[in-house]
């Protein structure tokens, strides 16, 4: 039994323009200590799938097939302590967009506190600084007293990595960061959330855009596009054999495989040119 087994999964969302299934039919396993990272264009259905595996998913949206178990457990069948059970004590988050997933109103330190609390631990001033000093904020007691609008993008990815590793989490899942963030910043970000899941023997699970990090960082790949896993395997054969012709255009259209001289071209342009436009991703509009 793996620690993560995702099979079959169709997810939809109800949108004014009709059903959007943005899953159809994923499936991927991850043992315990794996980092995989997911890739694939916008829309693929990265973040859908990194929110399935706690049952996190926006209001709209609902399993319509498929199943998701975490150590044995399908998670759909979880009723609410179950699943705030399953949040709390195996999975962490990183969000895509960390300054609009922590609580507006709130400053750092009161977000950071009540986390700690939940957990049992301590929730001094002191701790709390030391958490942060953890993911590398240099002033951390200042950071405490903010509230997150007066936080540059990088040091929210900080923060919601403290939050997420107060949790000891077993499974740490991180979205990309979003592209506002420069390139130096996420190289930051990037080598604190795998130190901090290499101290604590975490899962990861990367949602990421950027093929090269990928190649440094994890040993596993796995390719989506349209909802679906079309490639999965050890990240050095995938990225120099893929098999897919999805990945093949995903890593021609990489901007360091391009000084290399691969042919551009996307792989709808590709498909439109074998064989007519491809089908609509949205259903029963
Ligand atoms: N809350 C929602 N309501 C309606 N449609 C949604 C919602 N969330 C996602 N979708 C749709 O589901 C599909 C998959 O979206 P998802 O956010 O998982 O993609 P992604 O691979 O994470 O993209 P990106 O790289 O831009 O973050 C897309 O078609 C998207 O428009
Ligand atoms: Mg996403």
């Amino acid at each position: 039994m793996s620690l993560i087994e995702i099979d079959d999964l169709v997810v939809e969302f109800r949108t004014p323009r009709g059903t959007v299934r943005a899953l159809a039919g994923a499936t991927l396993h991850a043992s315990a200590g794996e980092r995989i990272a997911i890739v694939g264009e916008s829309g693929s259905g990265k973040s859908t799938i990194g929110t399935a595996i706690g049952a996190l998913l926006p209001a709209n949206g609902g399993f319509a097939g498929g199943t998701v178990r975490v150590d044995g457990v399908d998670v759909g069948t979880l009723d609410r302590p179950g699943l705030r059970r399953l949040r709390r004590e195996t999975l962490g988050f990183i969000p895509q967009d960390p300054i609009a997933t922590l609580n507006p109103t709130m400053r750092v330190g009161g977000q950071l506190a009540l986390v700690v609390r939940d957990l049992g631990g301590d929730a001094s001033r002191a701790a709390l600084a030391q958490l942060l000093e953890e993911v590398q904020i240099a002033d951390p007691a200042d950071v405490l007293r903010r509230f997150p609008h007066q936080l540059s993008g990088g040091m929210a990815q900080r923060v919601a990595i403290a939050i997420a590793m107060a949790r000891r989490p077993r499974i740490l899942i991180a979205d990309e960061p979003t592209a506002a963030l420069d390139a130096n910043v996420r190289r930051e970000v990037l080598k604190l959330v795998f130190e901090a899941a290499e101290q604590t023997g975490a899962t990861v699970v990367w949602l990421s855009h950027d093929l090269d990090a990928v190649a440094k960082w994890c040993r596993r790949v796995a390719v989506m596009y349209r909802g679906r896993i079309v490639e999965d395997g050890p990240t050095a054969s995938v990225l120099e054999a893929p098999e897919h012709p999805y990945t093949q255009s995903l890593l021609a259209a990489m901007p360091s495989r391009l000084r290399r001289g691969v042919e551009v071209r996307t792989y709808t342009e590709m498909l439109a040119s074998q064989a007519g436009e491809p089908d609509d991703a949205e259903v029963g509009a």
